[in-house]
């Protein structure tokens, strides 16, 4: 196993305890940050690490905290995005089911350096169980004076609480979540401005991650430069995986940035490989809204170089541009998956999650869920693939928020990597009408 930073207590009994999530090192962050450093040292600490968001979209945190507004008079807020939603994305449930204290602890140390007073934890509503262990925690960092008035007896005080969600995909995008908090319908928000400028109330606001603020705690303790070490190039650092479908050894994963695709599928380490000895046909790499990649693509670079598990690496061969381990939501279909048929079930997804703001996606993702359900049950038209891409194209760049992209994106991809299998269906509708069908190489 490689380097193990956020989940290297995983299996010590209790760990989900102050107590002895405290004899294993925790909230030593927390008293290093705010007994000998200043808010600013901590930020720079976290620039210098390179961490980047760890929700899907990779940007950099020590930026996205330097952008926050420091002159407003209106108070400062920290708000986790605990909203895991996205299809084949469980890593922050995990993290937070097991190892609570780490996003307690995070969150206080990254409260100090935003001169935060009072931060949320916005929870997916689906994730009760994991609100109780939560609140637990935070009930005893209350009571061992690490929440509070005068945190450990210096002049900081900090409040924390826990909101459960609204039940809706839309509220993990982060001006959704904000609405939702403030207790409106979780509609995304036109950017700019950013909520590092106008976020929850109006007032500069930090939107992270679960796993971002998690890993705040270890770059105080190792020193940004030391966390920097760690991974490869601007991936840096370890990221948490959640890998699920046909493989082996589904669960979740810690990984070191920079590890070859192939590893991470094939080692027993990790995925321990396809199961009932099948072939892999394609992956999807970070949640469902990223491209759905080939196996030759997924594991080498159009050079023949090994696929990295970086946010460089993975991406559709410069078809989609930015970052493509996305969340992290590893998904593997063996050789007798159906693509038309996946791809129709996440759009169906996103066509139900849609907010219904914007036209392109409200509309757009209704046709495409349409013509994949009609090419999928053997009634597809001449021409229904082409209508496919040119819907998938006018809702990328078009919409308020990512969700729009998110549904493009994959459609575009299936077809362009895939585009024989669509045209299968078109052409043979008596055998895709078969409900077994998907398990027919095509
Ligand atoms: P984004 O790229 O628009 O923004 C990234 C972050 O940087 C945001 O917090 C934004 O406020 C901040 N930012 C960017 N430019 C800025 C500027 N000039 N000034 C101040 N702040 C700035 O992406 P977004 O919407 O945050 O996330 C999209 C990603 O979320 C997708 O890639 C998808 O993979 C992922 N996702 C993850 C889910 C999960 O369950 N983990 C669910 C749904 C989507
Ligand atoms: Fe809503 Fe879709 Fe527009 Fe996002 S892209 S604001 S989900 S309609």
């Amino acid at each position: 196993m490689g380097r193990q930073i956020l989940l290297e207590h995983i299996n010590v009994p209790g760990i989900n305890t102050f107590d002895v999530y405290r004899k294993h090192g925790g909230y030593a962050s927390v008293e290093k940050a705010l007994k000998t450093m200043t808010p600013d040292e901590v930020t720079e600490e976290v620039k210098k690490s390179g961490l980047r968001g760890r929700g899907g979209a990779g940007f950099p945190a020590g930026m996205k905290w330097s952008f926050l507004d420091r002159k407003s008079e209106k108070p400062r807020y920290l708000v986790c995005n605990a909203d895991e939603s996205e299809p084949g994305t469980f890593k922050d449930r995990y993290l937070m089911e097991k190892i609570p204290h780490v996003l307690i602890e995070g969150m206080i140390t990254s409260s100090y350096a935003l001169g935060a007073k009072t931060s949320y934890i916005y929870v997916r509503g689906e994730y009760m169980y994991v609100i109780r262990i939560l609140e637990q925690a935070i009930q005893e960092a209350y009571a061992k004076g690490f929440l509070g008035k005068n945190i450990l007896g210096t002049d900081y005080s900090l409040d924390l609480y826990v909101q459960p969600g609204g039940g809706a995909y839309i509220c993990g995008e982060e001006t959704a979540l904000l609405e939702s908090l403030e207790g409106k319908r979780g509609n995304p928000r036109l950017k700019p401005p950013f909520p590092a400028v106008a976020g929850l109330y109006a007032s500069p606001t930090v939107v992270n991650n679960v796993e971002t603020i998690a890993a705040v705690c270890s770059i105080v303790n190792l020193g940004g430069d030391e966390y920097a070490k760690i991974g490869i190039g601007k991936s840096t650092g370890t990221k948490l995986i959640s890998a699920s479908g046909h493989i082996n050894k589904p669960g979740v994963y810690e990984i070191e940035l920079g590890l070859p695709v192939e590893e991470f599928i094939y080692s027993d380490q990790y995925c321990g490989g396809i199961w009932k000895g099948r072939k892999m046909k394609a992956v999807v790499a970070g949640g469902s809204s990223v491209p759905i990649l080939p196996t030759e693509l997924i594991l080498k670079t159009a050079k023949g170089e090994p696929r990295l598990m970086t946010y460089e690496s993975l991406s559709d061969g410069g078809f989609v541009s930015g970052t493509m381990l996305g969340s992290g939501g590893f998904i593997v279909m063996d050789e007798t998956s159906c693509i038309v048929r996946n791809l129709w079930t996440f759009t169906r997804f996103y066509h139900h999650e849609s907010c219904g703001q914007c036209s392109p996606c409200r509309e757009g993702t209704g046709w495409m869920e349409k013509v994949l359900h009609r090419i999928e049950h053997g009634h597809g038209h001449e021409g229904d693939i082409d209508l496919l891409v040119d819907v998938a194209k006018k809702i990328e760049g078009n919409t308020i928020c990512p969700l729009g992209d998110a549904a493009a994106w994959p459609v575009a991809s299936a077809i362009r990597h895939f585009r024989e299998e669509f045209e299968y269906h078109v052409r043979y509708p008596e055998k895709v009408k078969n409900p077994k069908h998907f398990e027919l190489e095509p």
